[in-house]
């Protein structure tokens, strides 16, 4: 268990029992990766609350750091498969909590389930204290394993990408490539996906999550190919946009702007520069080329467990940049109608700047 983040978290927030109920935040603070809760009394053993069903990955996941506690609904001898309550989620939850006698529980209320916060408020003898901030502060800044297993996750979805290059023919459908991107990254190691991949050819690219189609790719189009792999629980997120044949001149040029606008914002970032001014940077130079109207979304995100974490690369986000942030840098130009063109990289901040985890090529004909 991350026992420092869930320290400093009781005592900033000065609460004396820490409960969290989302699978993210969970698979954050103790690597198991699904429903239930986590309970951490001050001064007390740590619990997971599963269903029954998961008692035993939990418990080979965690390895005795944590006691784990399963709830279902039938009766079953207590020997049989360690501690068990009978109830619902809700029910044992809010009754283990009661049993310690906390005067001040702390909850990632803002990720938590409505009916699930509704029920605990009604059902904890206790002050409830929202943690959802100082969670998603400490999920920012990655440890040096959580960006070793992201590096793997890159290197994973770097293999599918490049799966799809050699195997890009004209007359192939969008879904045939995102069986072969799939594919691949699973060859390569992926534990799962980080999101349901994209390939979206010609005028499908015009929508950023297209969903792949049957469309067959023709010659001298831009298709779009973003795609993440899941590796330990993190994600990678890249996108190109390759194409059969040769890249037309205006779309070569609306290329090589989105490539100036993706370089200079990753060049811009280091430790002490704001979220909302990489993005500024990438608008700037698409604003350059005429083509910030075709710029409907921002610059890019954090990644980690989820594929979309804070901070966002937009407009109103003010985090300040630092060291063991791991964001993407994805603008893309979208033409209505006509075709599309994103390029995106997972880049690490560093100690004086930055590294760029994916190193795949950006002009990509076959
Ligand atoms: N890869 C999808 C996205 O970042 O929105
Ligand atoms: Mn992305």
């Amino acid at each position: 268990m991350r026992c420092d983040v869930v320290s400093n978290i009781m005592e900033k927030k000065n609460i004396d029992c820490l409960v969290v109920t989302t699978e993210e935040n969970i698979a954050y603070l103790t690597g198991y990766r699904g429903p239930g809760a986590l309970i951490v009394p001050k001064n007390d053993r740590p619990l997971l609350l599963v269903p029954l069903l998961e008692a035993y990955r939990a418990s080979d996941i965690v390895k005795g750091e944590i006691e784990i506690i399963a709830y279902t609904e039938y009766s079953f001898p207590p020997s049989t498969y360690g501690t068990i309550r009978k109830g619902r989620f809700r029910e044992v939850l809010t009754s283990l909590i009661n049993e310690f006698n906390m005067k001040k529980v702390g909850v990632d209320l803002k990720s938590a389930k409505h009916d699930l916060v509704n029920y605990i408020r009604e059902h904890i003898n206790a002050s409830i204290i929202d943690i959802s901030t100082e969670i998603e502060s400490a999920r920012m800044i990655k440890s040096v394993e959580e960006i070793e297993f992201i590096r793997n996750a890159v290197r994973i979805a770097e293999k599918g990408l490049k799966k799809c290059v050699e195997s890009l023919r004209e007359g192939m459908s969008e879904i045939d490539l995102v069986r072969i991107a799939e594919y691949g990254m699973r060859e390569a190691g992926a534990e799962g996906y980080a999101f349901p991949t994209i390939v979206a050819s010609g005028p499908n690219a015009a929508y950023p999550h297209a969903t792949p189609t049957r469309r067959r790719i023709k010659r001298n189009e831009p298709i779009i190919v973003d795609l993440g792999a899941l590796f330990k629980n993190y994600c990678s997120d890249l996108t190109r946009t390759l194409f059969v044949g040769n890249i037309p001149n205006d779309i070569k040029k609306v290329l090589e702007a989105v490539i100036e606008a993706q370089e200079e914002a990753i060049d811009c970032i280091e430790p002490g520069i704001r979220a909302c001014d990489v993005d500024e940077k990438a608008r700037k130079i698409l604003t350059k080329y005429g083509l910030d109207k075709h710029y409907i979304h921002s610059t890019g995100h954090g990644i980690g467990i989820e594929v979309h974490e804070s901070p966002t690369l937009n407009v109103s986000d003010t985090t300040i940049l630092k060291e063991g942030m791991v964001i993407t840098v994805e603008p893309g130009v979208y033409i209505w109608r006509r075709y599309g063109i994103r390029i995106e990289d997972d880049v690490l901040v560093t100690k004086s700047g930055r590294e760029v985890l994916s190193s795949f090529a950006k002009v990509i004909e076959v």
